[in-house]
């Protein structure tokens, strides 16, 4: 008896993910992240979205402009598709218990798991010591906007997989050493992270190997959701291949991380499969795909642009689908909350 495995988590499958308020959101973070939060409405009763301000005074903020930063992230989920009245929409820092169950988590969280995580290797570099706690604790702090909402599945790019796994550790120790009475099911469900589609992965224009990022000097290497048409074309048009037409099956992408990416794109952007994509230009040159690929990108864009700057301008309309959104969310959490009190043994909980 003993050595069965206690029983799994047997709650509702719920999607969450959040994006963090940066100035300047581009062409990965739509096809990334946007597009799929949309889709996946389609298959879960039940999508929370998140917009991370706690997450965001990680690294350099302004407390002049975070509540602004805010207000374009939602509106880009708005604008993109998310349904307000079918999904929750909302900013973090105005659902207290992500910070409250962070807490609890880093008691849970151990030095060496948090050690190991490649994003703060990389973001900290050689000068990890003037690093805020923050930026450390960051995953912790990831594992509790999960879990708060004890969400199964979450959307999320290559680039977290590793806080993915931190947080079903994170989960699992938690359910182990506070563990429910013998036969109950597990408290915390082990989230899995949803990876996936021709456009998980968007890369720089000029660079193949790197990811398109807002933080790349050159802005060449992006396309800004902002970018007019003209903007558009002559990124694209610049953007580095090389001088091979393109190929003609998946297999000739291998070793072409440029052009990879480019037909990524424009199978992300007009729906296609790669496989179609390269069936109707294999073999083809880029000074016909290309302006075909910039037409295909406006024709997304443009309107996308359009319904930003309209839910943008209307403050008050934007702030009331927040403030239901986090009052939505708050009361799926506080009951998570309230038992995660008793279970730790707080007092008067
Ligand atoms: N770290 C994520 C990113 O940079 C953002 C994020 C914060 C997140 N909390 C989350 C994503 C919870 C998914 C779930 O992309």
């Amino acid at each position: 008896m003993s050595d069965q495995p206690p029983p799994a988590y047997a709650g509702p499958q719920r999607v969450f993910s959040g994006m963090q308020p940066t100035n300047g959101l581009h062409l990965g973070n739509y096809l990334g992240a946007l597009v799929k939060f949309v889709a996946l409405q389609e298959r879960f009763a039940d999508c929370i979205y998140c917009v991370v301000d706690l997450h965001a005074m990680t690294a350099d903020h302004d407390p002049k402009t975070l509540a602004d930063r805010s207000r374009e992230v939602a509106a880009a989920y708005l604008a993109a598709g998310v349904d307000p009245k079918r999904s929750i929409i909302f900013v973090q820092s105005a659902v207290r218990a992500h910070a409250e169950l962070a807490w609890v988590f880093n008691c849970v969280a151990r030095m060496g798991w948090l050690e190991r995580m490649t994003q703060f290797k990389d973001k900290a570099g050689k000068h990890s010591e003037r690093m805020s706690v923050g930026l450390f604790d960051y995953p912790v702090l990831q594992a509790a906007d999960i879990l708060v909402y004890k969400a199964t599945h979450v959307p999320v790019g290559e680039d977290q997989k590793q806080h993915l796994e931190l947080a079903r550790d994170i989960a699992q120790k938690f359910n182990n050493d506070f563990g429910a009475p013998s036969g109950a099911p597990a408290f915390f469900p082990l989230p899995d992270s949803l990876i996936e589609g021709p456009g998980a992965r968007i890369m720089s224009l000029r660079d193949g190997s790197k990811k398109m990022s807002k933080s790349d000097p050159s802005d060449m290497s992006r396309i800004n959701l902002t970018d007019d048409a003209d903007a558009i074309a002559n990124k694209i048009k610049r953007a580095t291949t090389d001088p091979q037409p393109l190929p003609e099956t998946k297999e000739g992408l291998a070793g072409r991380p440029e052009v990879e990416n480019l037909v990524g794109i424009y199978a992300s952007t007009t729906g296609a499969s790669l496989e179609a994509v390269l069936a109707d230009w294999g073999g083809k040159g880029f000074g016909a795909f290309k302006p075909a690929l910039a037409e295909a990108l406006v024709a997304k864009l443009a309107p996308l642009a359009a319904e930003l700057r309209r839910l943008l301008a209307d403050e008050a309309a934007l702030d009331q689908i927040l403030k239901d959104g986090a009052e939505r969310a708050a009361s799926i959490a506080e009951p998570v909350m309230a038992d995660v009190r008793k279970i730790v043994g707080f007092w008067g909980a």
